[in-house]
């Protein structure tokens, strides 16, 4: 068979190598790839926003199944085109994908669904937002631990953590009149600020059957204990002990089912990946957000673990079989994934720095260097975003997976390269 993958990150280059290990496939394309998926697959020119030109090269490629890494495709309703087309691909619908691409949608599920949640209000209308967060908090009460969130993709912006009132009212000035997010901003929703640690629990769903992922854990904000602006991700790992099987079970009950049937009830079944990003509360595990995909960088560990055929659950999913796979099989060892970017981001930085060092990284055990933002030039790898590599290795330990990735950082370097140096830290204490 021929898959062909739609994305140019770090979960894409982890998709394109655990797929390319299928004895079933024959070939791999990545639209547009990176120079790490190039080692492994036939890099394709084609924008994923390129619906047209896509279903074309599908088409004329004999493409079996199509597998879409980013949540902007999905939003604008690539699977809904593929399968006009007659062409099968992994992934939720343009309605299913709302549950990322509308924090509104999602709220009002899992209001619906009676899922954990913090406590939130949508506003259409800014001035009626600012005198909501007037009233609430007056005058002499500046604390106002709220959350401003706006409703649409915001390449993970979208969201302002408060903790005084002043500072709520700036974010909603942003969001509605600077229109900082541009259109995502037409509605705002503010919510309770809740506290806690952070996990990410994925599964994969057909609309019936769930198959839950190992959960694992992000780092959000640039520097070493989670101080400075947030990005993409600086790096994750997994399992995360935060989960144990017992926390596990209750999300999967109280979170992952009612959800899954909420979409099935509202004439929006789901299909594909289901991420929940969730706040582990005192109260007990909070929805903080769901995504549609794989996260980026947590599907660099949880693909380095999983031991099978993941084109077989991919094609199962696709068919409304899941029911038919025997549960997903794992290496017990964990693994830890080390973000290495580019001076400069999460703001401005600039790209071709020549990269060295990774074959010596990729000669030590149990290390995967996934390409992030590269490209090729005259033979040479070259950075070319902001997310440049996703170190990930494996050990018997999460202490252990954790100094191999970084003896895989230490053999590569360019002009301005720099990483967290505490990922994983907290689940070794
Ligand atoms: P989201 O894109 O909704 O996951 O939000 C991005 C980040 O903002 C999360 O990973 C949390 O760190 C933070 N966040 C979102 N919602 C809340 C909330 N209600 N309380 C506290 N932090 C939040
Ligand atoms: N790692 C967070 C995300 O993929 O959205």
């Amino acid at each position: 068979m021929h898959v062909l993958i739609v994305g140019n990150g770090g979960r894409e280059h982890a998709l394109a190598w655990k797929i390319a290990q299928s004895p079933r496939v024959e070939r791999v394309y990545v639209a547009p790839g990176n120079a790490g998926t190039a080692q492994l697959a036939v890099n394709v020119n084609l924008s994923p926003m390129d619906f047209t030109g896509l279903i074309d090269f599908a088409r004329k490629n004999h493409i079996g199944l199509t597998v879409v890494g980013p949540e902007a495709p999905l939003a604008a309703g690539i699977v809904d085109a593929f399968q006009a087309a007659k062409l099968r691909i992994f992934g939720p619908s343009k309605a299913a994908a709302q549950l990322e691409g509308s924090k509104v949608f999602c709220k009002n599920l899992l209001r619906s669904a009676d899922v954990p949640t913090a406590d939130y209000h949508v506003f259409n209308d800014p001035i009626e937002a600012m005198g909501f967060v007037n009233e609430r908090y007056g005058e002499e009460d500046e604390l106002a631990p709220l959350v401003v969130k706006a409703d649409g993709l915001a390449a993970g912006k979208g969201v302002i953590v408060c903790q005084r009132r002043d500072e709520v009212l700036e974010a909603i000035d942003r969001i509605a009149f600077h229109r900082e997010f541009g259109d995502a901003g037409d509605q705002i929703v503010i919510e309770e600020r809740l506290e806690g640690p952070e996990a990410s629990v994925l599964a994969i769903t057909d609309g019936r059957t769930i198959l839950t992922l190992p959960a694992a854990q992000d780092h959000k904000p640039a520097y070493d204990l989670d101080r400075g602006p947030n990005t993409g991700g600086m790096g994750a790992y997994s399992p995360t002990p935060v989960v144990d099987d017992q926390r596990m079970r209750w999300i999967e009950e109280h979170v992952l089912v009612p959800t899954v049937h909420a979409m099935k009830r509202g004439r929006t079944p789901f299909r594909g990946v289901l991420y929940a990003g969730l706040m582990l509360t005192r109260q007990g595990p909070r929805v903080l957000e769901y995504n549609v995909r794989f996260g980026d960088p947590e599907c660099q560990p949880i693909l380095m673990r999983l031991q099978g055929d993941l084109v077989d659950v991919l094609e199962a999913t696709v068919d409304g079989r899941l029911d038919e796979i025997d549960g997903l099989h794992w290496d017990p060892r964990p693994a830890v994934c080390v973000v290495m970017a580019s001076e400069g981001y999460p703001g401005d930085y600039d790209k071709g720095h020549p990269i060295r060092g990774l074959d010596q990284a990729a000669e030590l055990p149990d290390v995967k260097v996934f390409h992030a933002g590269t490209r090729m030039d005259n033979g040479q790898v070259v950075t070319d975003g902001g997310r440049v590599l996703g170190v990930t290795a494996m050990g018997d330990s999460i202490a252990q997976a954790k100094l191999q990735a970084y003896t895989a950082v230490k053999c590569i370097r360019w002009s301005g390269a720099w990483c967290r140096k505490d990922i994983a830290d907290k689940a070794i204490g």
